[in-house]
């Protein structure tokens, strides 16, 4: 994106999201082992963790870690008897996310549980895990529906739903690119989104060092 973009994303990241050394190391680490540079940038980890604060989340489901980096942000947000569960299928990324919530000192709050998000949600489902407070869904785009329709089923009135990527430098409006997958996936969530019943949603896009991308974020409502 345009250098202004990535200058003021500097800027609210020098007054809201410093990195500390967890973070930075987190980053080291994923990089020294050939992991893509795909985690949320300070300024979004930032907002995941005032949107966490804001629904006073005390259990917090991730699906997609990578290696941890959000998960910091978000297990940060937690009161001392919060808890977080973090969905990972690749297991060397599973590795890396462990030692990084160890080095924050994260490692009794936040759970990585590896295997496959389709695979894992239906089992905690039907293992009758309470509901969840604060949802992000930031692993494989195509099965994005499934994800949000899965985390609907752990939630309750107020559960805060937020979804990355559903905007793809734009690729979700371009005719041309409907048809990749990715793009396909995250455009059926929105869809859905759109004319749920059961959230309250919209839609922010977001500019920076990640470049043009957006967050989906859904509000369960009361009563449904
Ligand atoms: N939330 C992270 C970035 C996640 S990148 C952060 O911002 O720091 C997406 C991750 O989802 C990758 O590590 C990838 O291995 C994982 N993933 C892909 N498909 C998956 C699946 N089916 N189930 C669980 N995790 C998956
Ligand atoms: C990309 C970015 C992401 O945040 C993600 O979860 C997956 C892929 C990307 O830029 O390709
Ligand atoms: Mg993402």
């Amino acid at each position: 994106m345009t250098d202004i973009f990535s200058a003021v994303d500097g800027y609210i990241e020098g007054l809201f999201a410093k990195e500390d050394e967890a973070l930075a190391a987190a980053v080291a680490d994923m990089k020294a082992a050939g992991m893509p540079g795909i985690s949320v940038s300070p300024v979004l980890g930032r907002l995941l963790f005032v949107l966490a604060r804001a629904v006073r989340a005390r259990r917090i489901l991730e699906i997609g870690t990578l290696g941890g980096y959000s998960a910091i942000w978000l297990g940060r947000a937690l009161p001392e008897d919060g808890g977080m569960i973090t969905l990972e299928v690749d297991p060397r990324h599973a590795a890396v996310a462990r030692k990084n919530l160890v080095r924050a000192g994260l490692s009794e709050a936040v759970e990585v549980r590896e295997g496959a998000a389709l695979d894992i949600l239906p089992r905690l489902i039907d293992s009758g895990e309470p509901p969840f407070d604060f949802i992000f869904i930031d692993a494989d785009k195509e099965p994005y529906l499934d994800y949000f329709e899965l985390s609907l089923q752990l939630s309750k009135p107020g559960t805060m739903i937020v979804a990355d990527n559903v905007i793809r430098h734009g690729a979700v409006i371009d005719p041309a690119r409907a048809e990749n997958p990715a793009v396909a996936g995250v455009k059926r969530l929105s869809d859905a989104l759109a004319a749920h019943p059961a959230v309250d949603a919209t839609t922010i896009q977001t500019v920076g060092v990640k470049s043009h991308d957006g967050l989906a974020l859904a509000v369960v409502r009361e009563g449904r």
